[in-house]
């Protein structure tokens, strides 16, 4: 038996069972169509967009998931068996709700849509940064609306609702995270929430694999589009690769399943490769790379689409199935995604 399988593990429910926690989840997911609402006014934009990463920066449909031929065992799990290759999506975001330009600071996001037997999808979502400013869904949400007001007075409503320690706390994480990109092949991404693998608890980790990802000769240019101009200048000569790795659940001290603002430590949660994710060389701004993006953009995302084995684990992760559903509703999701 391995530590993983000995490991206990535990979710803990806001309010006390999963149908109060549930209830809760409405008021998050119209507090974010509210949000939505006022970014669509504030882009000038005619119709609803991605409550959040509204601006695609890169979208392919023929990436591939392929499984190392020596996946350890605790972690061949569904799907994730040695040597398969499993069809994906890809869809690279800027994380803002307002569409920005691409030299501007921000979060980057990177949603994988596998393409499973029988219609059936795995999404994983990911941002650039290892761990989120917020413990749970209702701060995320919280924090999210008190940043939509004056930013003249943001602080203070942000210390008014939280205290002053857990305020700066998230301001700096916020921070942090928020920069400028050289390049999406050349950014590691994290899951941040926890989800299940089978049996255990883990969160995953994506990080460039390709000497060709980092490969300095492609700077980024300082144009409204310039992730998206230095990617496919990138793609158009090499393929683009990421490593999947697999950190597992210790303890909830060092490993907790519902704060999502405690980093996994690598030192304690060493990741464990298990896959390479290959996005083709190709031409994504030729007629038919442009039609891939545009059918990406259309896909929702979720991290609930995905088999029970791989259920989405704490609080911030129970609450994103209705929370991104209301969103990818109202922006017109494509009922195929
Ligand atoms: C903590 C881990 C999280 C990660 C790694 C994450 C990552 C992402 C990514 C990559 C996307 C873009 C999906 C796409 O390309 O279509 C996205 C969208 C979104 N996120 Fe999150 N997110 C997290 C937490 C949350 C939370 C806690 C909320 C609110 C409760 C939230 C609300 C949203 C919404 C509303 C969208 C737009 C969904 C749509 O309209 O299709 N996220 N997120």
């Amino acid at each position: 038996m391995t530590n993983i399988e000995k490991s206990t593990w535990t979710e803990v429910y806001d309010g006390g069972s999963a149908e109060v926690e549930r209830e809760g989840f409405h008021q998050l997911a119209q507090a974010m169509l509210d949000i939505q609402e006022k970014n669509r006014v504030a882009a000038g934009a005619p119709h609803a967009m991605r409550t959040l990463h509204s601006k695609i920066l890169v979208g392919v449909t023929n990436a591939e998931l392929r499984m190392d031929s020596d996946i350890p065992l605790p972690f061949q799990v569904g799907h994730f068996t040695p040597g398969a290759v499993i069809g994906a999506s890809i869809r690279f975001s800027n994380a803002s709700g307002v569409p920005k330009r691409d030299d501007a600071v921000d979060m980057r996001g990177i949603a994988i849509k596998l393409a499973l037997p029988h219609g059936q999808s795995h999404d994983i979502l990911m941002t650039n940064y290892p761990v989120s400013h917020a413990r749970n869904a209702k701060q995320f949400v919280q924090f999210a609306t008190i940043a939509m007001g004056d930013p003249a007075t943001f602080k203070e409503r942000l210390v008014a609702q939280f205290g002053a320690d857990e305020a700066m706390r998230m301001i700096t994480a916020v921070m942090k995270g928020m920069r400028p990109s050289a390049g999406l092949q050349t950014e590691a991404f994290w899951s941040r929430g926890a989800l299940l693998w089978g049996t255990f608890p883990v969160r995953l980790v994506l990080r460039p694999s390709l000497d060709s990802n980092v490969d300095q000769s492609e700077a980024v240019h300082a144009t409204a589009d310039g992730l998206r101009e230095g990617f496919a200048n990138v793609l158009n000569a090499h393929p683009i690769a990421f490593r999947l790795a697999i950190q597992s659940y210790v303890d909830e001290e060092h490993t907790p399943i519902e704060d999502a603002a405690v980093e996994w430590l690598e030192s304690v949660a060493p990741p464990v490769g298990v896959g390479t994710l290959l996005i083709p060389s190709q031409n994504i701004l030729s007629e038919d790379g442009l039609r891939a993006m545009a059918q990406v953009n259309e896909l929702a995302f979720n991290p609930w689409n995905a088999p029970p084995l791989f259920r989405p684990l704490g609080n911030i992760n129970r609450a994103r199935g209705k929370v991104y559903g209301a969103s990818a509703r109202a922006w017109g999701a494509s009922p195929h995604g």
